[in-house]
Protein backbone atom coordinates (compact mmCIF):
# COMPACT_ATOMS: atom_id res chain seq x y z
CA UNK A 1 0.00 0.00 0.00
CA UNK A 2 1.20 3.62 -0.65
CA UNK A 3 -0.62 7.11 0.05
CA UNK A 4 2.07 9.38 -1.06
CA UNK A 5 1.90 13.36 -0.17
CA UNK A 6 2.79 15.22 -2.84
CA UNK A 7 3.93 18.42 -1.58
CA UNK A 8 5.45 21.51 -2.52
CA UNK A 9 8.98 22.47 -1.02
CA UNK A 10 9.60 26.17 -1.56
CA UNK A 11 7.37 29.12 -2.21
CA UNK A 12 4.77 27.10 -4.43
CA UNK A 13 4.26 26.47 -8.36
CA UNK A 14 7.36 23.91 -7.87
CA UNK A 15 5.58 21.53 -10.60
CA UNK A 16 3.41 19.72 -7.92
CA UNK A 17 0.84 19.18 -10.71
CA UNK A 18 3.28 17.61 -13.41
CA UNK A 19 4.59 15.45 -11.06
CA UNK A 20 0.86 14.39 -9.51
CA UNK A 21 0.03 14.35 -13.09
CA UNK A 22 3.27 11.46 -13.99
CA UNK A 23 2.15 9.47 -10.60
CA UNK A 24 -1.31 9.35 -11.40
CA UNK A 25 -1.00 7.15 -13.95
CA UNK A 26 -0.84 4.65 -11.31
CA UNK A 27 -2.71 5.81 -8.75
CA UNK A 28 -6.57 4.16 -7.41
CA UNK A 29 -7.16 7.93 -6.17
CA UNK A 30 -6.20 11.77 -5.79
CA UNK A 31 -7.17 14.02 -3.01
CA UNK A 32 -6.54 17.45 -2.97
CA UNK A 33 -6.08 18.48 0.73
CA UNK A 34 -6.46 21.90 1.43
CA UNK A 35 -6.18 25.31 -0.24
CA UNK A 36 -8.53 26.72 -3.21
CA UNK A 37 -8.34 28.10 -6.75
CA UNK A 38 -5.35 30.31 -5.95
CA UNK A 39 -4.11 27.07 -6.87
CA UNK A 40 -2.43 26.71 -10.48
CA UNK A 41 -1.24 23.49 -10.97
CA UNK A 42 -0.09 22.94 -14.95
CA UNK A 43 -0.13 19.33 -16.56
CA UNK A 44 1.10 19.10 -19.82
CA UNK A 45 0.07 15.82 -21.35
CA UNK A 46 -1.14 14.39 -24.40
CA UNK A 47 -4.74 15.87 -23.54
CA UNK A 48 -3.28 19.04 -23.85
CA UNK A 49 -2.02 21.61 -21.30
CA UNK A 50 -4.21 22.76 -18.53
CA UNK A 51 -4.10 24.65 -15.39
CA UNK A 52 -5.99 23.47 -12.79
CA UNK A 53 -6.86 25.43 -10.04
CA UNK A 54 -9.59 22.92 -8.24
CA UNK A 55 -9.67 20.07 -10.31
CA UNK A 56 -7.31 17.37 -8.73
CA UNK A 57 -4.30 16.74 -11.07
CA UNK A 58 -5.46 13.07 -11.47
CA UNK A 59 -8.41 13.59 -13.89
CA UNK A 60 -6.68 12.99 -16.78
CA UNK A 61 -6.54 8.63 -15.50
CA UNK A 62 -10.06 7.66 -16.06
CA UNK A 63 -9.66 5.23 -13.10
CA UNK A 64 -8.25 7.42 -10.73
CA UNK A 65 -10.75 8.65 -7.95
CA UNK A 66 -9.88 12.57 -8.00
CA UNK A 67 -11.39 14.43 -4.80
CA UNK A 68 -11.61 17.55 -3.27
CA UNK A 69 -11.05 17.15 0.18
CA UNK A 70 -12.53 18.94 3.65
CA UNK A 71 -9.48 20.58 3.80
CA UNK A 72 -10.41 22.81 0.57
CA UNK A 73 -11.91 25.97 0.21
CA UNK A 74 -13.87 25.36 -3.05
CA UNK A 75 -15.55 28.26 -5.02
CA UNK A 76 -18.42 26.58 -6.78
CA UNK A 77 -18.62 28.76 -9.91
CA UNK A 78 -14.72 28.23 -10.54
CA UNK A 79 -15.11 24.54 -10.27
CA UNK A 80 -17.74 24.36 -13.06
CA UNK A 81 -15.88 26.51 -15.07
CA UNK A 82 -13.19 24.43 -15.28
CA UNK A 83 -15.11 21.59 -15.42
CA UNK A 84 -16.24 22.82 -18.46
CA UNK A 85 -12.90 23.31 -19.79
CA UNK A 86 -11.55 19.85 -18.58
CA UNK A 87 -14.27 17.91 -20.46
CA UNK A 88 -13.86 20.37 -22.85
CA UNK A 89 -10.94 18.95 -24.16
CA UNK A 90 -12.52 15.55 -23.93
CA UNK A 91 -11.49 14.48 -20.67
CA UNK A 92 -14.26 12.80 -18.65
CA UNK A 93 -15.04 14.41 -14.69
CA UNK A 94 -17.01 11.11 -14.02
CA UNK A 95 -14.94 10.33 -11.06
CA UNK A 96 -14.70 13.58 -9.54
CA UNK A 97 -16.15 14.10 -5.75
CA UNK A 98 -16.45 16.67 -3.19
CA UNK A 99 -16.20 16.22 0.36
CA UNK A 100 -19.43 17.59 1.60
CA UNK A 101 -17.33 18.86 4.42
CA UNK A 102 -15.24 21.15 2.15
CA UNK A 103 -16.08 25.11 3.08
CA UNK A 104 -17.68 27.28 0.28
CA UNK A 105 -15.54 30.20 -0.96
CA UNK A 106 -18.51 32.53 -1.23
CA UNK A 107 -18.65 35.95 -3.25
CA UNK A 108 -18.59 38.24 -0.39
CA UNK A 109 -14.84 36.45 0.55
CA UNK A 110 -13.79 37.17 -2.77
CA UNK A 111 -15.07 40.96 -2.04
CA UNK A 112 -13.44 41.19 1.33
CA UNK A 113 -9.59 39.53 0.18
CA UNK A 114 -9.69 42.73 -2.60
CA UNK A 115 -10.90 45.20 0.18
CA UNK A 116 -8.92 43.61 2.86
CA UNK A 117 -5.81 43.80 1.23
CA UNK A 118 -6.32 47.35 0.13
CA UNK A 119 -6.58 48.68 3.41
CA UNK A 120 -3.13 46.98 3.83
CA UNK A 121 -1.24 49.60 2.44
CA UNK A 122 1.65 48.89 1.77
CA UNK A 123 2.08 45.78 3.91
CA UNK A 124 -0.06 43.86 1.27
CA UNK A 125 0.25 40.19 1.43
CA UNK A 126 -0.03 39.99 -2.62
CA UNK A 127 -2.79 37.66 -2.19
CA UNK A 128 -4.35 35.89 -5.55
CA UNK A 129 -7.81 38.10 -4.45
CA UNK A 130 -9.52 34.50 -4.66
CA UNK A 131 -11.05 34.76 -1.31
CA UNK A 132 -8.88 31.97 0.49
CA UNK A 133 -7.88 33.81 3.22
CA UNK A 134 -11.41 34.95 4.60
CA UNK A 135 -13.07 31.70 3.59
CA UNK A 136 -10.60 30.34 6.12
CA UNK A 137 -11.42 33.21 8.45
CA UNK A 138 -15.08 32.30 8.68
CA UNK A 139 -14.14 28.23 9.13
CA UNK A 140 -12.10 28.94 12.24
CA UNK A 141 -14.88 31.50 13.46
CA UNK A 142 -17.35 28.57 12.20
CA UNK A 143 -19.27 31.08 9.83
CA UNK A 144 -18.63 29.13 7.33
CA UNK A 145 -21.03 27.31 4.37
CA UNK A 146 -19.73 23.71 3.45
CA UNK A 147 -20.18 21.98 0.41
CA UNK A 148 -23.20 19.38 2.17
CA UNK A 149 -25.18 22.79 3.14
CA UNK A 150 -25.77 23.97 -0.66
CA UNK A 151 -27.81 20.85 -0.85
CA UNK A 152 -30.07 21.45 1.96
CA UNK A 153 -31.67 24.63 1.49
CA UNK A 154 -33.50 25.43 4.67
CA UNK A 155 -30.08 24.84 6.93
CA UNK A 156 -28.39 26.81 4.13
CA UNK A 157 -30.41 29.82 4.71
CA UNK A 158 -30.08 29.58 8.62
CA UNK A 159 -25.97 29.87 7.94
CA UNK A 160 -26.09 32.30 5.39
CA UNK A 161 -28.48 34.72 7.63
CA UNK A 162 -25.73 34.13 10.54
CA UNK A 163 -22.93 34.59 7.61
CA UNK A 164 -24.39 37.68 6.48
CA UNK A 165 -25.04 39.63 9.50
CA UNK A 166 -21.51 39.61 9.72
CA UNK A 167 -20.34 39.83 6.43
CA UNK A 168 -23.08 42.88 5.72
CA UNK A 169 -21.22 44.71 9.06
CA UNK A 170 -17.87 44.20 7.68
CA UNK A 171 -18.81 45.05 4.31
CA UNK A 172 -20.62 48.57 5.66
CA UNK A 173 -17.20 49.45 7.05
CA UNK A 174 -15.40 49.30 4.08
CA UNK A 175 -18.57 51.92 2.65
CA UNK A 176 -19.95 48.90 0.79
CA UNK A 177 -23.41 48.16 -0.19
CA UNK A 178 -24.89 44.99 1.86
CA UNK A 179 -25.09 41.81 0.29
CA UNK A 180 -29.16 40.32 -0.22
CA UNK A 181 -29.49 36.81 1.34
CA UNK A 182 -32.56 35.94 -1.54
CA UNK A 183 -29.69 36.75 -3.88
CA UNK A 184 -26.81 34.48 -2.61
CA UNK A 185 -29.06 31.88 -1.90
CA UNK A 186 -30.62 31.44 -5.14
CA UNK A 187 -26.64 31.60 -6.54
CA UNK A 188 -25.93 28.85 -3.72
CA UNK A 189 -28.88 26.46 -4.25
CA UNK A 190 -27.74 26.79 -7.93
CA UNK A 191 -24.78 25.51 -7.58
CA UNK A 192 -25.94 22.68 -5.23
CA UNK A 193 -27.98 21.61 -8.18
CA UNK A 194 -25.25 21.58 -10.56
CA UNK A 195 -23.06 19.65 -8.59
CA UNK A 196 -25.73 18.12 -6.60
CA UNK A 197 -24.50 13.94 -6.29
CA UNK A 198 -20.64 15.07 -6.41
CA UNK A 199 -20.98 16.32 -3.06
CA UNK A 200 -20.90 13.35 -1.08
CA UNK A 201 -19.52 11.85 2.47
CA UNK A 202 -15.78 11.10 1.14
CA UNK A 203 -14.57 9.49 4.04
CA UNK A 204 -16.06 6.06 3.30
CA UNK A 205 -14.37 5.80 0.09
CA UNK A 206 -10.77 7.07 1.50
CA UNK A 207 -11.34 4.16 4.54
CA UNK A 208 -12.19 1.41 1.94
CA UNK A 209 -9.13 2.82 -0.22
CA UNK A 210 -6.55 3.44 2.39
CA UNK A 211 -7.88 -0.27 3.94
CA UNK A 212 -7.81 -2.09 0.69
CA UNK A 213 -4.08 -0.97 -0.08
CA UNK A 214 -4.90 1.35 -3.02
CA UNK A 215 -2.36 4.07 -4.51
CA UNK A 216 -3.45 6.94 -2.83
CA UNK A 217 -2.28 10.74 -4.12
CA UNK A 218 -2.45 13.77 -1.69
CA UNK A 219 -2.15 16.88 -3.43
CA UNK A 220 -0.74 19.40 -1.79
CA UNK A 221 -0.90 23.33 -2.89
CA UNK A 222 1.69 25.70 -2.89
CA UNK A 223 4.49 25.34 -0.30
CA UNK A 224 6.10 25.08 3.06
CA UNK A 225 6.85 28.96 3.04
CA UNK A 226 3.70 30.03 2.65
CA UNK A 227 2.31 27.73 5.34
CA UNK A 228 -0.18 29.45 7.80
CA UNK A 229 2.57 28.56 10.43
CA UNK A 230 5.77 28.19 9.44
CA UNK A 231 6.10 30.10 6.43
CA UNK A 232 6.79 33.63 6.12
CA UNK A 233 3.65 34.95 8.35
CA UNK A 234 1.73 36.91 7.56
CA UNK A 235 3.34 36.50 3.78
CA UNK A 236 1.31 33.23 4.19
CA UNK A 237 -1.20 31.89 2.59
CA UNK A 238 -4.27 30.54 5.26
CA UNK A 239 -3.97 26.84 5.23
CA UNK A 240 -0.86 24.29 6.19
CA UNK A 241 0.32 23.12 2.44
CA UNK A 242 2.87 21.11 4.94
CA UNK A 243 2.49 17.11 4.91
CA UNK A 244 0.98 17.71 8.31
CA UNK A 245 -1.87 19.25 7.00
CA UNK A 246 -2.87 16.08 4.59
CA UNK A 247 -4.07 13.58 7.27
CA UNK A 248 -6.15 16.52 8.31
CA UNK A 249 -7.45 17.87 5.07
CA UNK A 250 -7.64 14.14 3.16
CA UNK A 251 -9.37 12.22 6.15
CA UNK A 252 -7.11 9.67 6.66
CA UNK A 253 -4.54 8.85 9.94
CA UNK A 254 -1.15 10.61 9.75
CA UNK A 255 0.46 6.73 9.76
CA UNK A 256 -1.20 6.24 7.13
CA UNK A 257 0.90 8.19 4.51
CA UNK A 258 3.63 6.06 3.43
CA UNK A 259 5.79 8.22 1.32
CA UNK A 260 6.29 12.35 1.29
CA UNK A 261 7.76 13.83 -1.74
CA UNK A 262 9.05 17.31 -1.90
CA UNK A 263 8.69 18.88 -4.96
CA UNK A 264 11.24 21.42 -5.52
CA UNK A 265 12.49 23.51 -8.27
CA UNK A 266 16.22 23.67 -9.24
CA UNK A 267 16.22 26.97 -8.71
CA UNK A 268 13.77 29.25 -6.48
CA UNK A 269 10.70 31.51 -7.52
CA UNK A 270 8.27 32.84 -5.15
CA UNK A 271 4.55 35.03 -6.16
CA UNK A 272 3.66 37.92 -3.72
CA UNK A 273 5.25 39.74 -0.89
CA UNK A 274 7.42 38.94 1.98
CA UNK A 275 11.09 37.57 2.47
CA UNK A 276 12.74 35.69 -0.06
CA UNK A 277 16.67 36.27 0.56
CA UNK A 278 17.62 34.79 -2.77
CA UNK A 279 15.65 36.89 -5.25
CA UNK A 280 17.79 38.07 -7.96
CA UNK A 281 17.43 41.14 -9.35
CA UNK A 282 19.79 41.19 -12.32
CA UNK A 283 20.18 39.78 -15.47
CA UNK A 284 20.30 36.23 -14.01
CA UNK A 285 16.59 36.38 -12.40
CA UNK A 286 15.57 37.77 -15.73
CA UNK A 287 17.04 34.82 -17.39
CA UNK A 288 15.38 32.47 -15.10
CA UNK A 289 12.22 34.38 -15.49
CA UNK A 290 11.97 34.11 -19.03
CA UNK A 291 13.67 30.93 -19.50
CA UNK A 292 11.47 28.86 -16.97
CA UNK A 293 8.24 31.61 -18.12
CA UNK A 294 7.87 32.58 -14.62
CA UNK A 295 4.69 34.26 -14.66
CA UNK A 296 1.78 33.14 -12.51
CA UNK A 297 -0.77 29.98 -13.40
CA UNK A 298 -3.54 32.00 -11.45
CA UNK A 299 -2.58 35.64 -11.76
CA UNK A 300 -0.38 35.89 -14.72
CA UNK A 301 2.07 37.96 -12.71
CA UNK A 302 5.70 37.45 -13.17
CA UNK A 303 7.46 35.47 -10.32
CA UNK A 304 9.99 36.37 -8.27
CA UNK A 305 13.46 34.46 -9.46
CA UNK A 306 16.74 33.25 -7.74
CA UNK A 307 19.19 30.97 -6.43
CA UNK A 308 18.46 27.75 -4.96
CA UNK A 309 17.98 28.13 -1.99
CA UNK A 310 19.72 25.35 0.52
CA UNK A 311 18.63 26.60 4.02
CA UNK A 312 14.59 26.45 3.05
CA UNK A 313 15.00 23.16 1.17
CA UNK A 314 16.29 21.92 5.02
CA UNK A 315 13.98 23.38 6.80
CA UNK A 316 10.88 21.91 4.53
CA UNK A 317 12.74 18.68 4.81
CA UNK A 318 12.37 18.61 8.51
CA UNK A 319 8.63 20.04 8.52
CA UNK A 320 7.58 17.58 5.83
CA UNK A 321 10.03 14.57 6.34
CA UNK A 322 10.47 13.73 2.99
CA UNK A 323 11.21 10.34 1.79
CA UNK A 324 11.93 11.58 -1.47
CA UNK A 325 12.46 14.67 -3.62
CA UNK A 326 11.40 15.51 -7.31
CA UNK A 327 13.40 18.25 -8.87
CA UNK A 328 11.71 20.36 -11.66
CA UNK A 329 12.48 22.15 -14.35
CA UNK A 330 16.46 21.24 -14.48
CA UNK A 331 16.37 21.95 -18.28
CA UNK A 332 15.89 25.83 -16.97
CA UNK A 333 19.74 26.22 -16.10
CA UNK A 334 21.10 24.39 -19.21
CA UNK A 335 22.42 27.86 -20.58
CA UNK A 336 23.63 29.32 -17.89
CA UNK A 337 27.78 29.21 -17.40
CA UNK A 338 27.48 29.29 -13.47
CA UNK A 339 25.06 28.80 -10.52
CA UNK A 340 24.91 29.67 -7.13
CA UNK A 341 23.49 28.10 -4.25
CA UNK A 342 22.78 29.73 -1.03
CA UNK A 343 23.66 27.40 2.23
CA UNK A 344 23.32 29.85 4.82
CA UNK A 345 22.06 33.12 5.51
CA UNK A 346 24.23 36.11 6.87
CA UNK A 347 22.48 38.37 9.86
CA UNK A 348 24.89 40.92 10.95
CA UNK A 349 28.35 38.65 12.27
CA UNK A 350 26.24 35.30 12.56
CA UNK A 351 25.33 32.55 9.69
CA UNK A 352 21.98 31.24 10.29
CA UNK A 353 21.19 28.02 9.04
CA UNK A 354 17.91 27.59 9.22
CA UNK A 355 15.02 29.68 8.42
CA UNK A 356 14.17 32.59 10.87
CA UNK A 357 11.05 34.39 12.26
CA UNK A 358 10.12 36.86 9.26
CA UNK A 359 11.21 40.13 11.31
CA UNK A 360 14.90 38.31 11.29
CA UNK A 361 14.34 36.62 7.96
CA UNK A 362 13.69 40.52 6.12
CA UNK A 363 17.57 40.95 7.23
CA UNK A 364 19.13 38.37 6.13
CA UNK A 365 21.47 37.81 2.99
CA UNK A 366 22.25 34.91 1.17
CA UNK A 367 25.40 33.10 1.45
CA UNK A 368 26.36 31.71 -1.73
CA UNK A 369 28.41 28.71 -3.33
CA UNK A 370 29.51 28.55 -7.02
CA UNK A 371 28.76 25.63 -9.29
CA UNK A 372 29.54 24.92 -12.88
CA UNK A 373 27.20 25.13 -15.38
CA UNK A 374 26.54 22.35 -17.68
CA UNK A 375 25.69 24.24 -21.05
CA UNK A 376 23.95 21.51 -23.17
CA UNK A 377 20.30 20.54 -23.58
CA UNK A 378 18.77 18.23 -20.42
CA UNK A 379 15.69 18.30 -22.22
CA UNK A 380 15.57 14.78 -24.02
CA UNK A 381 17.68 13.53 -21.24
CA UNK A 382 15.51 10.20 -19.76
CA UNK A 383 18.05 8.49 -17.91
CA UNK A 384 20.13 9.59 -14.91
CA UNK A 385 23.16 8.17 -16.83
CA UNK A 386 22.91 10.54 -19.44
CA UNK A 387 23.27 13.93 -17.72
CA UNK A 388 25.82 15.92 -17.83
CA UNK A 389 28.02 15.10 -14.78
CA UNK A 390 27.50 18.79 -14.04
CA UNK A 391 24.37 18.81 -13.80
CA UNK A 392 24.46 15.48 -11.61
CA UNK A 393 26.73 17.00 -9.17
CA UNK A 394 24.56 20.12 -8.70
CA UNK A 395 21.84 17.45 -7.98
CA UNK A 396 23.38 15.57 -5.81
CA UNK A 397 24.21 19.10 -3.85
CA UNK A 398 20.68 19.86 -3.50
CA UNK A 399 19.71 16.10 -2.36
CA UNK A 400 22.58 17.00 0.08
CA UNK A 401 21.24 19.99 1.26
CA UNK A 402 17.83 18.54 1.39
CA UNK A 403 19.16 15.32 3.59
CA UNK A 404 16.56 13.33 1.26
CA UNK A 405 17.18 11.01 -1.12
CA UNK A 406 16.02 12.22 -5.28
CA UNK A 407 12.96 10.38 -7.01
CA UNK A 408 12.32 12.22 -10.01
CA UNK A 409 14.30 14.89 -12.45
CA UNK A 410 12.17 16.78 -14.29
CA UNK A 411 13.41 18.34 -17.61
CA UNK A 412 10.56 19.62 -19.29
CA UNK A 413 7.05 20.13 -18.95
CA UNK A 414 5.35 17.50 -20.85
CA UNK A 415 4.42 13.60 -18.96
CA UNK A 416 7.53 12.36 -20.40
CA UNK A 417 9.94 14.60 -19.73
CA UNK A 418 10.83 12.88 -16.25
CA UNK A 419 14.17 10.95 -15.34
CA UNK A 420 13.33 8.34 -12.79
CA UNK A 421 15.69 7.26 -9.93
CA UNK A 422 16.57 4.09 -9.68
P1 LIG B 1 2.52 23.84 -9.36
O1 LIG B 1 1.63 24.94 -8.91
O2 LIG B 1 3.45 23.37 -8.30
O3 LIG B 1 1.77 22.70 -10.00
O4 LIG B 1 3.44 24.47 -10.52
P2 LIG B 1 2.97 25.48 -11.69
O5 LIG B 1 2.20 24.71 -12.69
O6 LIG B 1 2.34 26.70 -11.13
O7 LIG B 1 4.36 25.96 -12.26
C1 LIG B 1 5.26 25.09 -12.84
C2 LIG B 1 5.50 25.54 -14.29
O8 LIG B 1 6.66 24.91 -14.80
C3 LIG B 1 4.40 25.12 -15.24
O9 LIG B 1 4.31 26.05 -16.27
C4 LIG B 1 4.88 23.77 -15.78
O10 LIG B 1 4.36 23.45 -17.06
C5 LIG B 1 6.35 24.03 -15.87
N1 LIG B 1 7.21 22.86 -15.64
C6 LIG B 1 7.05 21.84 -14.75
N2 LIG B 1 8.12 21.03 -14.77
C7 LIG B 1 8.97 21.56 -15.70
C8 LIG B 1 10.27 21.21 -16.15
O11 LIG B 1 10.89 20.25 -15.70
N3 LIG B 1 10.84 22.02 -17.09
C9 LIG B 1 10.21 23.11 -17.60
N4 LIG B 1 10.83 23.83 -18.52
N5 LIG B 1 8.99 23.47 -17.19
C10 LIG B 1 8.38 22.71 -16.25
P1 LIG C 1 0.27 26.67 -6.27
O1 LIG C 1 -0.60 25.61 -5.65
C1 LIG C 1 2.34 30.47 -5.73
C2 LIG C 1 0.68 33.10 -2.66
C3 LIG C 1 0.17 34.47 -3.05
C4 LIG C 1 0.43 35.23 -1.77
C5 LIG C 1 0.12 34.21 -0.68
C6 LIG C 1 -1.27 34.31 -0.09
O2 LIG C 1 0.01 26.84 -7.73
O3 LIG C 1 1.71 26.46 -5.92
P2 LIG C 1 -3.67 33.60 -0.97
O4 LIG C 1 -4.41 33.96 -2.24
O5 LIG C 1 -3.43 32.14 -0.81
O6 LIG C 1 -4.28 34.22 0.25
O7 LIG C 1 -2.24 34.32 -1.15
O8 LIG C 1 0.32 32.94 -1.29
N1 LIG C 1 0.08 31.98 -3.40
C7 LIG C 1 0.73 31.25 -4.32
N2 LIG C 1 1.96 31.40 -4.84
N3 LIG C 1 1.59 29.39 -6.08
C8 LIG C 1 0.38 29.19 -5.53
O9 LIG C 1 -0.30 28.05 -5.65
C9 LIG C 1 -0.14 30.18 -4.64
N4 LIG C 1 -1.28 30.30 -3.91
C10 LIG C 1 -1.13 31.40 -3.18
O10 LIG C 1 0.90 34.98 -4.14
O11 LIG C 1 1.81 35.52 -1.66
MG1 LIG D 1 1.15 26.90 -9.40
Amino acid sequence: MTVTAIVGAQWGDEGKGRIIDYLAQQADMVIRFQGGDNAGHTVVNEHGTFRLHLVPSGIFNPHTRCIIGTGVVLNPARLLEEMAEVTGAGVSVDNLWISERAQVVMPYHMLLDGLEEGARGNAQIGTTKRGIGPAYADKAARLGIRAGDLLRPGWLRARLELALAQKNRTLADFGQAALRLDVLLEQAVGWGKALGPRIIDTLPAVQEAVRGGRHILLEGQLGVMRDLDWGTYPYVTSSNPIAGGASAGAGLPPAAITEVIGVVKAYCTAVGAGPFPVELHDENGARLREVGQEYGATTGRPRRCGWFDGVAIGYATWLNGFTGLAVTKLDVLDGFPELRVCTGYQHGSEILTCVPDTAVYEQVTPVYETWPGWQTSTENVRRWEDLPAAAQAYLRRIEELAGAPLRYVSVGPSREQLILMS
